[in-house]
């Protein structure tokens, strides 16, 4: 009891601990560390961002993907997965709309489709950039070469979104068929060279974890000093091998948010959709515990639902963009307010 408090304190004001005291405080948090904590990672929020909660227009231009990662509803073997990729001109469509509700930052997300070439993506990154010059673009396509990253760096694209998912190579090896962790790394580096915003991060309560690897995420991310870091509790998706395993807990969710927020002050750190999935108050939670983003669906609502990653995910509502006045009040009842600036990163 002692040593945990002693623990969220050191947190608190050194911004680290060694890794035993990370898998200890993981492991035996009580609900007064959990809530020390999380009222530290609030406050340093509010003196760092104020009231405010970014926003970003979320595009999934398309579920085609090369990979079969064992917990992902789009994963190449899924053959009930009814596959679709948004046009430029869709795409283009998806931000006019998301301009007009006041977004200033848009994220293309989407499976690794090898027939996304660098050429139409480039063109595409660079007309976003010419219609709404005040928008951040940011990407969120996966791997991809260090070449690729820079032409699409060139072209406008200044944050990229590539979560490490695990920072155990055997496990990252089991969860992700093909892949390597060494390779995951390299991208990281790769984007961070160039000069990318990076984003990084992990599910949390995927099968195989432990406090040790989530310590060791944790450790992973003190080193790269991502500017973005994305969590969420791991939920199963039914036609994946994973689809009977338990959703991962939102109580270690919220300390992991509280923890990284301690540990990264600056750092621009969504409420995730999968926080909001998992629990009707997540979104709120999430905020509460030291997030500072939200990242409303800005996908044409006709295809939202092909974009399973995982069961019942959020789409609508207040993670809609068409929702901004919905998520803005509730924002309201706990304090804080849509901010629709651009929200770049300041260290
Ligand atoms: N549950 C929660 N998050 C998931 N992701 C993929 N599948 C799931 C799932 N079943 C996350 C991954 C990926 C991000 C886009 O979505 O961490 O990086």
């Amino acid at each position: 009891m002692r040593a945990r408090s002693e623990a969220a304190e050191r947190l608190e004001n050194e911004g680290t601990l060694p890794r035993e005291e990370l898998v200890q405080l993981l492991t035996e948090c009580d609900d007064p560390t959990l809530e020390r904590l999380r009222g530290a990672a609030r406050r340093t929020t509010l003196g760092r961002f104020g009231d405010g909660i970014y926003v970003r227009g979320l595009i999934e231009i398309g579920n085609v993907c090369r990979n079969d990662c064992l917990y992902c509803g789009i994963r190449r073997s899924n053959r009930e997965a009814e596959r679709y990729r948004l046009t430029s001109d869709e795409i283009l469509g998806c931000c006019e709309r998301g301009y007009a509700l006041g977004l200033r930052t848009f994220v293309l997300q989407g499976g690794e489709d090898p027939s996304l070439g660098d050429g139409p993506l480039a063109e595409l990154i660079a007309e976003i950039r010419r219609r709404w010059p005040d928008c951040a673009v940011t990407l969120s396509l996966g791997e991809r070469s260090e070449a690729s990253y820079e032409r699409l760096f060139r072209a406008g694209a200044t944050r990229y979104l590539l979560r490490h998912e695990t920072a155990d190579p055997e496990l990252y090896a089991a969860l992700h068929p093909g892949m390597s962790h060494a390779r995951r790394l390299e991208c990281l580096a790769a984007l961070q060279r160039i000069g990318y915003q990076t984003g990084m991060g992990m599910m949390v309560g995927v099968p195989g974890q432990n406090a040790g690897t989530l310590a060791d995420d944790l450790l992973l991310m003190e080193r790269f000093r991502p500017e973005m870091i994305g969590i969420g509790p791991f939920l199963p998706q039914r036609q994946t091998p994973l689809g009977d395993a338990p959703a991962g807990s939102l109580r270690l969710t919220l300390l992991l948010l509280a923890i990284l927020r301690l540990m990264h002050p600056a750092a621009l750190i969504p409420a995730t959709t999968a926080l909001a999935t998992l629990a009707p108050e997540g979104r709120n939670l999430g905020i509460l515990s030291g997030a500072n983003v939200v990242m409303p669906n800005l996908s044409p609502p006709a295809e939202r639902k092909k974009y399973v990653l995982y069961d019942h995910k959020a789409a609508f509502g207040c993670e809609a963009a068409e929702g901004l006045a919905a998520l803005d009040r509730e924002l309201h009842a706990i304090g804080r307010r849509i901010d629709y600036g651009r929200g770049d990163y300041r260290g």
